[in-house]
């Protein structure tokens, strides 16, 4: 098996000890010779600031460049919340999104059976959810210029949602080619009644389709009205199409849907690169309490081999291990529903030991 260099960036907040408990599984994994990964660290958000002065320091790009595959923790701090934009640790996660060219990202939206009690949701409207968000990433409102502030007696903010036909082409393919390996239907969410970046979306997503996909089941939905249907119905969805705030937004939404945000993994995919991390943020209220819950970030480690090292054997024991975890009753405090419950690190010696069991 050839080695693969993987880049760990654990980030802030909650970052350091998720990441921790991934570490545990990937070096099983190769110590079982399942798989040949080689790691180093890198800064990255507020700890970057702190030791570099910036989110997102030269030696952190360099690495990144050179990786094969990359985890992330997360980032955001308490400290560093009223910097100026550019020395936010946001921006540094930003910034490595853009620099790789991560505009695809995928947010699987599933919920494990052993928890279909721990939703707020009622269990028939949620068994056997499966559904995928594919969130365009390094466009929209969120990298979009002008942005800046009017300074003065009614100081003012501003910020600009712009969509090119180009960048919603190539997300909306990327959404149809994984349709085809579903069950072949996406849905679309906009705002074209409001906003124009929305109707370039909608007309650039309806012309692919119809030039390339007229097979796939389309549909397009407003955000407002995705936004309710996720809680009101959500098996009615396969794959959710849509920009980077509105898939933010729904993607949080639709989290609880699983019982706990802290159970959704992530992929941030270029053509040629991949960043795996929790959808969860630093989450600092709850940080070095040893009690966030890893499984996301476990669970970001299996997309890792699934989609960066093609290693699918690898994937599913993660997954399938986690399944048992939770099953035999062992709940991290987010998902216990007030029960007992173990610590983080307890939750991934049990994820640890049970994978040892399947191989
Ligand atoms: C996410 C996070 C990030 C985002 C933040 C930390 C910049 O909320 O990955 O969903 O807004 O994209
Ligand atoms: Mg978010």
């Amino acid at each position: 098996m050839t080695e693969k260099k993987l880049l760990l960036l654990p980030g802030d907040g909650v970052g350091p000890e998720i990441m921790a408990e991934a570490i545990k599984v990937i070096d099983l994994f190769n110590k079982l010779k399942l798989s040949n990964l080689s790691y180093e660290y890198a800064d990255i958000g507020g700890i970057a600031i702190d030791n570099h002065g910036t989110p997102y320091p030269e030696e952190t790009s360099m690495k990144a460049g050179k990786a094969d595959c990359i985890l992330l923790g997360a980032v955001g701090t308490k400290k560093h919340e009223k910097n100026e934009n550019k020395l936010k640790p946001e921006s540094g996660l930003l910034a490595l999104r853009k620099s790789l060219d991560l505009y695809i990202n995928v947010r699987p939206i599933f919920l494990f059976d052993a928890l279909l009690e721990s939703s707020t949701i009622k269990p028939e409207i949620i068994k056997n959810l499966d559904i995928v968000i594919i969130r365009e990433l390094i466009g929209g409102v969120y990298f979009g210029e002008p942005r800046g502030f009017h300074d003065g007696p009614n100081r003012s903010g501003f910020n600009t949602m712009i969509y090119s036909e180009n960048e919603v082409s190539r997300i909306s393919q990327y959404a149809f080619d994984l349709s085809k390996k579903r069950s072949s239907r996406v849905t679309s969410v906009d705002k074209a009644n409001v906003l124009e970046a929305s109707q370039v979306w909608r007309d650039a997503v309806t012309k692919l389709h119809k030039d390339k996909y007229s097979e796939i089941k389309l549909d397009h939905m407003y955000v407002d009205n995705a936004a309710m249907q996720l809680i009101k119905d959500p098996k009615q969805f396969d794959v959710i199409l849509t920009e980077n705030l509105f898939g933010d937004i729904l993607s949080d939404e639709a989290s609880m849907l699983t019982g706990s945000i802290g159970m959704l993994p992530s992929a941030s995919l270029s053509d040629i690169n991949g960043v795996y991390e929790p959808i969860h943020g630093s989450a600092p209220d709850i940080a070095d309490k040893g009690i966030v819950n890893p499984i996301a970030m476990i669970l970001s480690v299996a997309m890792m081999f699934e989609y960066s090292l093609d290693n699918i054997k690898v994937s599913n024991i993660i997954k399938n291990s986690i399944e048992n975890v939770l099953k035999s009753g062992v709940l991290t405090k987010d998902i216990s529903l007030e029960k007992e419950f173990v610590s983080t690190s307890e939750m991934g010696d049990a994820l640890v030991e049970e994978i040892r069991k399947h191989v």
